[in-house]
């Protein structure tokens, strides 16, 4: 029997798939390469590079590798481009999801993991935002995952479909062995960008925004060790296996940092003081968002064990240094 882990040449899959190599979980990875990298995949795992919808090949591996349950990370994940190309995120987040959960039905796979998002909530306030919380996305991205969740609350009602559904708030870091970390491209998330900022790839940083009506001006967030995100997953595939019942959840810690507390904590960790530019609000970005972070440990009995800014941000900058170190070596 093997767990199939769509999207696990990604940033949080590749980590998804120590986590379970760790465990002793064999491993099957469905990823197409468009934003992950194929040697972010732990050699014990096999990955057969290919897409979500495809249901020949998604059926081929379920009955090759007894795959018994899923963790569904392979999606778009980047707010302003789903504003840009809504169509696309709606494909790739909403439709290719239906697809692939079609399949897993007619095989009899019912155990499933979904990554949501906090997006889906749209503008909270400084308040921890509880699951019972109203769902009112304000980007195409955030309505994509909304609406899986949807298609997962109604196929739980009609066919059996067991899953749990983690409402991701702000994910950071890297495995603290330093096996894994955030390759993206051109990245926009806040401590990759400080960290980038602290190793020399990029000159500086920009705030975006300093006229909020948070405690400093600028956003404020709930930052989530990566190991700890994907230790909730585990988390949630035993309550699963054990013939738990479906949830939905919030993944964070309940605690909120503005932006300038995180680039403060990068330049501290760092030693390093990188220039930083105040710039007005980037679009889109609600003032605050933080989770409320109850019902996971009461659920799921998860516990983090990285709950600390400068931690995620000592790990985070570890994986930057091995990156930076590496690529001027090649140069
Ligand atoms: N920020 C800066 N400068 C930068 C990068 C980011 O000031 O160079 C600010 C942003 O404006 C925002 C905060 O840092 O106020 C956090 O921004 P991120 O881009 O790191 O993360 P987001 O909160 O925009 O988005 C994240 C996930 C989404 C998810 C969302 C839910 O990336 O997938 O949280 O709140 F939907």
């Amino acid at each position: 029997m093997a767990v199939l882990v769509t999207g696990g040449a990604g940033y949080i899959g590749s980590h998804m798939v120590l986590a379970l190599i760790d465990a002793g979980e064999d491993v099957v990875v469905l990823d197409n390469l468009s934003t992950g990298f194929r040697a972010c995949v732990h050699p014990q795992a096999r990955l057969v590079v290919g897409d979500v919808a495809d249901a020949a090949l998604v059926e081929r591996l379920i009955s090759e590798h007894g795959i018994e349950a899923v963790v569904h990370f392979a999606a778009k994940l980047i707010v302003p481009e789903s504003v840009t190309d809504p169509l696309d995120y709606y494909l790739a987040n909403t439709v290719k999801t239906r697809a692939l959960l079609s399949t897993l039905l007619a095989a009899n796979v019912k155990r499933f993991v979904f990554s949501s998002t906090a997006a889906v909530y749209g503008t909270t306030g400084m308040e921890p935002v509880s699951e019972d919380a109203a769902t009112l996305p304000i980007s195409p991205y955030g309505s994509s995952k909304l609406m899986t969740e949807w298609m997962l609350r109604d196929s739980a009602a009609a066919y059996g479909l067991n899953y749990v559904a983690l409402r991701y708030f702000n994910v950071a870091g890297a495995d603290p062995l330093g096996r894994s970390g955030q390759l993206t491209q051109n990245a926009t998330h806040l401590i990759k960008v400080a960290c980038e900022s602290a190793v020399g790839k990029r000159p500086g940083m920009e705030v975006f925004g300093t006229d909020y009506p948070t405690p400093d001006g600028t956003c404020v967030r709930d930052y989530i060790h990566v190991t700890d995100l994907v230790s909730a997953h585990l988390d949630a595939l035993r309550h699963l296996r054990a013939g738990g019942e479906t949830l939905t959840l919030n993944c964070g810690y309940g605690t909120g940092y503005s932006v300038l507390e995180v680039i403060d904590t990068v330049q501290r960790v760092s030693g390093v003081n990188f220039p930083v530019k105040m710039s007005p609000r980037r679009a889109g970005d609600p003032p605050a968002i933080v989770a409320g972070a109850a019902r996971i440990r009461a659920n799921l009995g998860w516990k983090p064990a990285l709950d600390y800014l400068p931690t995620i941000v000592e790990h985070a900058l570890k994986w930057e240094r091995k990156h930076a170190a590496k690529s001027s070596a090649a140069a």
